[in-house]
């Protein structure tokens, strides 16, 4: 595909290359920093099971990485629930996903949020498996109606809630649009940030007003996390990093970049234009 080898470059800005070494390095460059990361491996939809069992056993492989070159306090690592075999049965999802919550004793895990029809068994594996480890963290959307919900059920169970706005086309039924979004998202925002949520609050999105309100809201800076994407508004990363607060990096690595990419650049397709007359 044409479209794929053009953007191939500027693409690698916004992930750490094909392997878990390039990953753990781009890791220790943020530690340098003193921003912290989350780590992903792509992988998306597989209907295969084999390739359910390979990156289940690389995200294993990551975890040794990690505690290896003891930066396991700093990195965590997220993985999505199709990629672990969502799509082809919803109990082997449930044993790969414990697999790894098992060994990730000493490395914070997540799961990522992948679109409307996944919420229900993601959410399902976190209670699940809950009593297994207190390292575990899922990621809801503003977008969604029902997440506001969502985040009361989650804060009996005291693991991390990571809050974005959403990346996948909803339906208006379920889902708010436009201003509504960033309005939902404070609201929930509000919520996780005061003493009646109980889970550790991530608060993951790239927008200076969100970001202005949630320094005027917290109390504590030290009481939650702000999370942005490896390649995007890094200034804003190291800015907030010297005003004192905590900071991650999601960091996505491997061979299968393109959907991830695809669905960044369909949000803000005029950074790409921007970036790919800077290459070619
Ligand atoms: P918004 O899109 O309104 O952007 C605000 C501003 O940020 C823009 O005006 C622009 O300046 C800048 N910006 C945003 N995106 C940019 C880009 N690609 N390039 C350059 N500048 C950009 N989604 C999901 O559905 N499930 C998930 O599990 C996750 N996980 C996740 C983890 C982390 C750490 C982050 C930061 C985001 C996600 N997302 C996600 C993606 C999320 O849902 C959302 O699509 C993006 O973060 C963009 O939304 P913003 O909150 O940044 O706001």
């Amino acid at each position: 595909m044409v479209f794929k080898k053009i953007i191939r470059k500027p693409a690698e800005n916004f992930f750490a290359g094909p392997s878990r070494a390039t990953a753990t390095r781009q890791a220790e460059k943020n530690l340098d920093k003193k921003v912290k990361t989350v780590v992903n491996k792509f992988g998306e939809h597989y209907k295969e099971r084999d390739k359910c069992i390979r990156d289940k056993e690389e995200y294993l492989k990551l975890h040794e990485s990690l505690v290896n070159k003891r930066i396991m306090d700093d990195v965590s690592v997220s993985v999505k629930p199709t990629q672990l075999g969502l799509d082809i049965d919803e109990d082997f999802f449930f044993q790969n996903f414990e697999d790894l919550v098992e060994e990730y004793r000493k490395v914070g895990l997540a799961l990522d949020m992948e679109s409307s029809e996944y919420v229900d068994p993601t959410i399902k594996a976190i209670k699940l498996f809950d009593y297994k480890s207190d390292n575990l963290s899922i990621c809801l959307q503003a977008y969604l109606k029902r997440t506001k919900e969502d985040l009361e059920e989650l804060s009996e169970f005291n693991q991390k809630v990571r809050l974005v706005k959403g990346a996948y086309r909803e339906d208006s039924k379920i889902s708010y649009k436009g201003k509504k979004i960033d309005q939902n998202y404070l609201d929930c925002v509000k919520y996780m940030l005061s003493d009646e949520f109980n889970c550790y609050p991530a608060i993951a999105t790239h927008d200076k007003n969100i970001i202005d309100e949630v320094k005027q809201l917290s109390q504590d800076k030290t009481n939650f996390e702000f999370q942005m994407l490896m390649g995007v508004r890094e200034n804003l990363q190291k800015e907030l990093v010297k005003e004192g607060y905590n900071v991650r990096q999601y960091v996505p690595y491997g061979e299968e970049w393109f959907p991830y990419f695809y669905r960044r650049f369909k949000e803000k397709p005029s950074y790409f234009i921007f970036a790919l007359r800077n290459f070619y």
